[in-house]
C-alpha cells in the first residue's frame, strides 16, 4: 500500500511543487490550505489530489482534519509542514498583529498539525516529518523579527521532536530554503529583491521543484539515517 503524505500550504508556491513530487513518487497526498480557494481549485484539477482547507492556527481545525484525511486515505506517513506567511516590518514598526499571525502559522501551525499526527506514526513505529524553516531563520533578516524568530522556531521544534522520535522510526527533519522563486518572495519590494539576487552565488532565485526534491529524499522509506538535520537550500547565499 503506498504511503500517505500531508501537505501544509500545499496548493501554491513550495508547497504544491511538493504535492506534485510526492504524488509522482507515488505517494497518495493531500494537500492543505487555508484561503485561496481559486488556487486550491486548480491544484485539486491539476494534481488530482485530495485538497483540505483548514486554518493550522485553529488545533480543533487541524485535528479534525487529520481525522478525516485518515479516514479518507489511511494513516498518516509523511507530514510536510509547509504553511506559512509574512508580514515584514521592523520591529519599531511592527504591529502586534503582525507579530502575532507570523507566530500563530509559521509556529503554532506546526504543533497545531504535528500534534494530532505523531501519536498514531509512535504507534506504527514509522514517520517522515519535513517543517519548511527558511535562510531566514538561520542568519535573521532586516524587517524579519517575527519570521526569523518563527523559522529558528522550527528548527529548534525538529531537533526536539527528532530526538523524541528517533526510537520510533521517525523522523524529523527541517529544510531552509533561500529565496525561491514563489509569490511570498514576489511581495518582496523590487529593489530590495534586486540587491538580495545579488547576493545569492549561483545568480537567480531558487526553484519550488528544487526544493520539493529535497523534500521527497527526506520523505523516502529508504532513508531512515538523517534525522534532527537542517538541509539548507539557498543557492550559497548563506553557508551554515
Ligand atoms: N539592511 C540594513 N538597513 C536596511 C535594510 C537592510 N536590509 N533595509 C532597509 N534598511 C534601512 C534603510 O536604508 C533605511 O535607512 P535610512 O533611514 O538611514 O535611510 C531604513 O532601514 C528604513 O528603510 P525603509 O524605508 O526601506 O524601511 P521600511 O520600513 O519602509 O521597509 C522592510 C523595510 C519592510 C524591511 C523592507 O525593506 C522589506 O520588505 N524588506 C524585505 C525583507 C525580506 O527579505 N523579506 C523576505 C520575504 S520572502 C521570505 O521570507 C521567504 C524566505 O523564507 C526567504
Amino acid at each position: 500500500m503506498s504511503k500517505v503524505a500531508v501537505v501544509t500550504g500545499g496548493t501554491r508556491g513550495i508547497g504544491r511543487a511538493v504535492c506534485e513530487r510526492l504524488k509522482a513518487d507515488g505517494l497518495r497526498v493531500a494537500a492543505i490550505f487555508a484561503g485561496n480557494d481559486a488556487a486550491a481549485a486548480e491544484c485539486r484539477q491539476a494534481l488530482e489530489i485530495l485538497v483540505l482547507k483548514c486554518d493550522v492556527t485553529a488545533s480543533l481545525e487541524c485535528r479534525a482534519v487529520v481525522r478525516e484525511i485518515e479516514s479518507l486515505l489511511g494513516p498518516i506517513d509523511v507530514l510536510v509542514n509547509n504553511a506559512g506567511v509574512t508580514r515584514d516590518a521592523a520591529l519599531h514598526k511592527m504591529e502586534e498583529n503582525d507579530w502575532s499571525t507570523v507566530i500563530h502559522t509559521d509556529l503554532d501551525g506546526l504543533y497545531n498539525m504535528t500534534r494530532p499526527v505523531i501519536e498514531g506514526m509512535r504507534d506504527r513505529g514509522y514517520g517522515r516529518i519535513i517543517n519548511i524553516a527558511s535562510i531566514n531563520g538561520q542568519k535573521g533578516q532586516f524587517g524579519q523579527t517575527n519570521y526569523s524568530a518563527a523559522k529558528a522556531g522550527v528548527i529548534g521544534f525538529t531537533k526536539a521532536l527528532a530526538l523524541e522520535s528517533a526510537r520510533k522510526g521517525i523522523t524529523v527533519n527541517a529544510i531552509a530554503p533561500g529565496y525561491i522563486d514563489t509569490d511570498m518572495v514576489a511581495h518582496v519590494p523590487h529593489e530590495v529583491l534586486e540587491a538580495i539576487k545579488a547576493g545569492i552565488p549561483v545568480g537567480r532565485l531558487g526553484r519550488p521543484e528544487e526544493v520539493a526534491r529535497c523534500v521527497s529524499f527526506l520523505a523516502s522509506e529508504d532513508q531512515a539515517f538523517i534525522t534532527g538535520a537542517t538541509l539548507t537550500v539557498n543557492g550559497g547565499q548563506y553557508l551554515v
